[in-house]
């Protein structure tokens, strides 16, 4: 806010995703409000909230259209409105080729190292060119200034930039990818690279999560463009105007929104004790994310297997409990991955449980934000195993949700976040005998040394947080529009 306030005095921002922040939902008479599970949506709000703009998003609700005003318009959060949210209506059609299969079955899978095989199709291809057309239409009628900020969100949107420049010459463009990006050969798979890096290449700013993705996205122009790229300066030119692409490594609010009304930490590990009727002894370990199958759900719910099979000691001791809420479930990738994960936790729960104990608890549906701090807050140790991931957002926020300093984070070498939270017990996802071990290290872990490590991650997030993130990029934007003016002037 300081910095907009400042740096970039009355300018406009609009925030531009694919998921909206809140969900309208008809559940018989009522419409409930939901906050969807999505690590860029949690990243998000708290920038739009201080910098009162604009998101533009596609309205997903069943009940959304029964909440805007003649101009697609609803004032949220719902219970104390602080920003404009512009829904953008798609048609069956429109989701089906642009989120589902171009988004979720090309470029999503294209990026992830998680070997399912990206499928490309030209009708695909078309309906999400036509999307993000009507998303830059939308940004057009929207913008009040001729030099709006505009914040694009994602793989949703790769020619969303150009468009934009097009359209509004003077505007800052400012892209974030959230998810990786892949090394030249593998991003070569796409039949319409060279459109996609021309594309974001409209970007005034483009960050990724980490250096390694910096450097294959620059890789790729270098090797599929013709351009003038300063390494130096990380700038890359195609003609016009330069691109600046670096790193931001995104995290989330500190300390979080929902934490203020959340009972103590003692209250909350009461409580979830109380629910799943566990014994104060029995310990806790929670992993939480959408159903994805970058996430590596049912290798972790494997190595608990492996852990109790090799360390029987801890039978009737601790209990793990995945949260998986549904996702994607259209597209077969994400359908049998929750089969799998359902098979392999019955089949450990078969072999194990006794006296009314399981080890394994799997809850498929959508938990609330509040419930999901709940949950960290009364867990002994939190498990992050993506596959791949561009930052991870759940480590975060565990670590954010630990006031007591206490708890200990398993994490994925493959999750950006593993470059700044080094003291968790870092793992390599793949190798399910060690991450076993990794799980009874955590188990045992004294509470000095949770302290310690706990401590220098809080730390980290704390002075890393979601302000310092699209701070850096707003000064970034801000210098460079200064710059600008003063080119224009002399
Ligand atoms: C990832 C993507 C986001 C997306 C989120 C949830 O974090 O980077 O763009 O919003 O997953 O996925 P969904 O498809 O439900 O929006």
């Amino acid at each position: 806010q300081e910095v907009i306030h400042d740096e970039l005095p009355g300018s406009e921002v609009i925030v531009v995703s694919n998921r909206e922040p809140y969900i309208h939902d008809r559940d018989g008479d009522r419409i409930i409000v939901r906050r969807p599970a999505s690590g860029l949506v949690t990243a998000l709000e708290p920038i739009i909230r201080a910098t009162r703009g604009v998101w533009i998003a596609h309205g997903s609700g069943s009940a959304d259209r029964e909440t805007v005003n003649a101009s697609d318009r609803v004032a949220v959060p719902p219970e104390d409105p602080a920003y404009t949210l512009r829904r953008v209506w798609l048609t069956e059609e429109e989701e089906n080729g642009y989120y589902y299969r171009f988004s979720n079955e090309g470029l999503w899978p294209l990026c992830h190292i998680a070997f399912v095989r990206p499928q490309f199709r030209r009708e695909d291809w078309e309906i999400y060119r036509a999307v993000n057309q009507r998303f830059a239409d939308t940004i057009v009628a929207e913008a009040k200034s001729k030099n709006p900020i505009v914040f694009v969100q994602d793989y949703h949107f790769a020619l969303l930039p150009r468009m934009i420049r097009q359209r509004l010459p003077e505007a800052t463009v400012i892209t974030f990818w959230h998810i990786p990006w892949p090394n030249a050969e593998v991003f070569s798979i796409c039949p319409w690279r060279e459109e996609i890096l021309d594309g974001l290449l409209g970007s005034s700013i483009l960050g990724f999560h980490t250096r390694f993705h910096v450097n294959n996205f620059i890789e790729s122009v270098d090797r599929f463009m013709e351009s003038h790229i300063d390494r130096e300066l990380s700038t890359i030119s195609t003609g016009g105007e330069a691109t600046l692409v670096n790193a931001y490594p995104i995290s989330i609010e500190w300390p979080p929104r929902a934490l203020l009304g959340l009972p103590t930490v003692g209250d909350c590990r009461r409580r979830v004790r109380e629910q799943l009727g566990l014994g104060p002894d029995v310990k806790i370990g929670v992993g939480v994310e959408r159903f994805d199958y970058t996430k590596g759900i049912p290798d972790r719910l494997r190595a608990v297997g492996i852990l109790l099979e090799r360390h029987p000691e801890w039978i009737g001791r601790f209990v793990f409990i995945q949260v998986a809420a549904p996702t994607r479930a259209k597209l077969d990738a994400y359908r049998g991955l929750q089969e799998e994960a359902m098979a392999v936790a019955e089949t450990i729960n078969a072999r194990y449980a006794r006296d009314g104990w399981k080890p394994i608890e799997l809850i498929v549906r959508h938990h609330e934000p509040e419930e999901v701090l709940e949950l960290f807050r009364a867990a002994d140790f939190c498990v992050v195993t993506s596959l791949h991931d561009g930052m991870n957002l759940v480590a975060k926020e565990f670590v954010a949700s630990r006031e007591d300093d206490r708890g200990v984070l398993v994490l994925s070498t493959f999750a950006g976040a593993s470059r700044e939270l080094l003291e968790a017990l870092l793992v390599n996802p793949y190798d399910m005998d060690t991450l076993a071990e990794t799980l009874v290290r955590a188990l045992s872990m004294s509470e000095e040394e949770q302290r310690d490590r706990m401590r220098l991650m809080r730390e980290l997030v704390r002075d890393n947080n979601v302000y310092a993130w699209a701070g850096s990029m707003l000064m970034e934007a801000a210098r460079m529009r200064k710059r600008r003016e003063v080119q224009n002037h002399f």
